[in-house]
């Protein structure tokens, strides 16, 4: 099991968010927000220096680097090569980094396991999802705690922008976004020295009901929930985030 690979080259989230595009498209996350949120949610949690947090799907580090900042133990994982070599370029002895599919376990158990930043509900197989979740759910220390951070369904529904052109880098990304009763979908389209290039994001559209159904199944459980970064809490009609705290 350890070392067959589950995912094909194909899949969508294996061949966007490693490409150099993905990159340029985000460039201008709000770090600082993300550095915040990890601030105030360490605090909250009662994490003590010295303790461990698995990152998954941590993208090029950017919390994961910052959490080692505060002195954790850190270790984020994600499925995209070039993200992991960029953010080893960050490792020291209280961080590394590791390729690795979130769908198999890690060896170790965690103090604390996070998925931020919608990095869940990519897969088109239910069964999927729950592996994900049992690996994160078998990373946990008995008194471990979770965090999945997730967008809040309604909310994206109303805020929904179709079509939109982002001009980044002299690439001009043309955007249309759609929801379908199971998925958003971001489907994007670009040319880079008259190649064209498409392609698309597509999250299950997962609320509150359905993650309480897939956790249940996991053996976890929603022990509260936040519906944005200030860790203000959860509505489900207008927060921006839907943001678990599992145990
Ligand atoms: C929306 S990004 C968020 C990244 C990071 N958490 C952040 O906030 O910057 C989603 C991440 O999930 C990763 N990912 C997708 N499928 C994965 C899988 N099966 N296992 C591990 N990581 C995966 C992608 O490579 C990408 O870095």
């Amino acid at each position: 099991m350890k070392n067959t690979q589950l995912h094909k080259e194909n899949d969508w989230f294996v061949s966007w968010f490693d490409s150099p595009y993905y990159h340029v498209l985000y460039k201008n996350r709000d770090d600082s927000e993300a550095q915040q949120f990890m601030t105030r949610l360490t605090d909250y949690i009662n994490l003590e220096s010295g303790d461990t947090i698995l990152d998954v799907a941590c993208g090029k580090g950017r919390h994961a680097t910052f959490l080692a900042s505060l002195g954790f133990q850190v270790t984020g994982t994600d499925l995209s090569n070039n993200s992991i070599e960029f953010a080893s370029q960050f490792e020291n002895e209280n961080l590394q980094f590791l390729t690795h599919d979130m769908r198999k376990p890690m060896d170790l158990q965690y103090d604390a396991v996070f998925n931020l930043f919608t990095s869940f509900g990519y897969f088109d197989d239910e069964k999927d999802d729950l592996l994900a979740l049992q690996s994160f759910r078998n990373n946990l220390k008995n008194n471990g705690i979770g965090i999945i951070d997730f967008l809040n369904i309604p909310y994206v529904e109303k805020q929904l922008i179709e079509h939109e052109v982002k001009s980044i880098d002299s690439i001009e990304f043309s955007i249309h976004r759609s929801m379908t009763k199971t998925h958003i979908i971001k489907n994007i389209a670009f040319s880079v020295d008259e190649v064209q290039h498409n392609y698309f994001e597509k999250v299950r559209s997962l609320q509150l009901l359905d993650f309480e159904a897939l956790l249940e199944k996991s053996n976890l459980q929603i022990v509260e929930l936040f519906g944005d970064y200030e860790l203000n809490p959860y509505h489900a009609n207008n927060s921006e985030r839907l943001i678990m705290m599992v145990v």
